[in-house]
């Protein structure tokens, strides 16, 4: 018998996978539905900042400018009418869900600045979540910006919210950072429990029938894996907090390869929203069969085993390994 329990974000979870924000959680039934079906935590879906500050002039500028300055931005905001949940409702649905569910539930709030939206966090935490999960979905259209300006949102954000709770706190961060290693380390510096790899960010694409700008939503595919287990790869044993494995997880070597890339949690949403909750369960089977075929004891012996630190080949996370890459190339036309 294989142990696959693991710790994320200093919570005990009987095996690492983990149902990520999504509409899935906007009910206690969907909630209780994907406990049932066996998800380890639920990551609840985002609480907006802008659904706490709708007065505010942010708001205002984001949801009607249609600026180019937040063109990108726009993309993703029409899924806070979707979700139209008020921190009233929101908080109420915490409550509920903790009390029916055994499993822990995490709270997922989702915005730019660290003024006055963080004190949500402290009533999540009283409504019951055992953890908080913050999105700084930013996309720094504004030219002006620097790098550095772009990542002391996310330590701001933080922040913040640290000194507002006792709960442990993940962050789910961007790709886009030029250097991933500090950021890292300075979101670990600012007391981060997790960091969660990647927020997937949903990009434009274009009618050309009615040369509009087209904002619809496409769930991953496994091969968008790729980055985000390079980074957890790479993180693995070098930073303090947890970390989490979002993006492109649709069979269970996927929770695999993260599990031997360093994730402590991987986190499942559209294979969810593709083959229902019980997809939790083919995930969590596929992963003790994997593993008793291969001879693992247990999930702790897997974790961060192709690592960076672990691999023999420490080079095939860096660039030698693309000119490998591309000199070994083999296409029928290339002659
Ligand atoms: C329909 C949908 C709704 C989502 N809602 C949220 C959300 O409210 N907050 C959040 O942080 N991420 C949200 N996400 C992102 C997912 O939690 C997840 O990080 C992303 O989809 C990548 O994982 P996947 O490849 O398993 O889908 C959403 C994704 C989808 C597809």
């Amino acid at each position: 018998m294989v142990d696959l329990s693991t710790t994320y974000m200093g919570l005990p979870l009987k095996h690492p996978v983990v149902a990520s924000a999504s509409p899935l959680s906007e009910s206690v039934d969907g909630i209780k539905r994907l406990e049932d079906a066996g998800a380890a935590a639920i990551v609840m879906f985002s609480l907006f900042e802008e659904q706490l500050q709708h007065e505010s002039e942010a708001f205002d500028h984001l949801t009607t400018s249609g600026t180019e300055s937040f063109a990108e931005s726009l993309t993703y905001f029409p899924m806070v009418e979707d979700y139209h949940v008020g921190p009233d409702r929101y908080l109420d649905l915490i409550r509920r869900a903790t009390e029916a569910c055994d499993i822990p539930v995490i709270a997922s709030l989702n915005g730019i600045t660290d003024r006055g939206w963080t004190d949500i966090a402290r009533q999540m935490q009283e409504a019951g979540a055992k953890g908080i999960e913050l999105n700084v979905y930013y996309i720094p259209a504004d030219l002006g910006m620097t790098g550095r300006e772009v990542e002391d949102r996310y330590v701001d954000v933080l922040t913040a919210v640290k000194r507002s709770v006792t709960v442990p706190v993940a962050m789910k961060l961007s790709p886009f950072f030029s250097a991933m290693g500090d950021m890292a380390r300075r979101l670990d510096t600012a007391g981060a429990d997790a960091l969660v790899l990647f927020n997937r960010f949903y990009q434009p694409d274009f009618d050309l029938e009615k040369l509009e700008v087209k904002s619809n939503l496409n769930l991953s595919a496994s091969t968008e894996m790729r980055l985000p287990l390079l980074w957890i790869a790479v993180l693995h044993g070098r930073i303090r907090p947890s970390l989490a494995a979002t993006t492109g997880v649709h069979a269970a070597e996927d929770v695999v390869k993260y599990l031997m890339a360093g994730a402590d949690a991987v986190m499942s949403t559209s294979a969810l929203l593709k083959h229902g909750p019980g997809f939790v369960a083919t995930l969590v089977d596929g992963v003790t069969a994997w593993m008793e075929r291969r001879g693992y004891s247990g999930v702790q012996q897997m974790k961060g085993s192709m690592s960076q630190a672990n691999v023999a080949d420490p080079t095939a996370f860096e660039r030698a390994n693309y000119i490998k890459m591309l000199e070994s190339y083999k296409s029928d036309y290339v002659l």
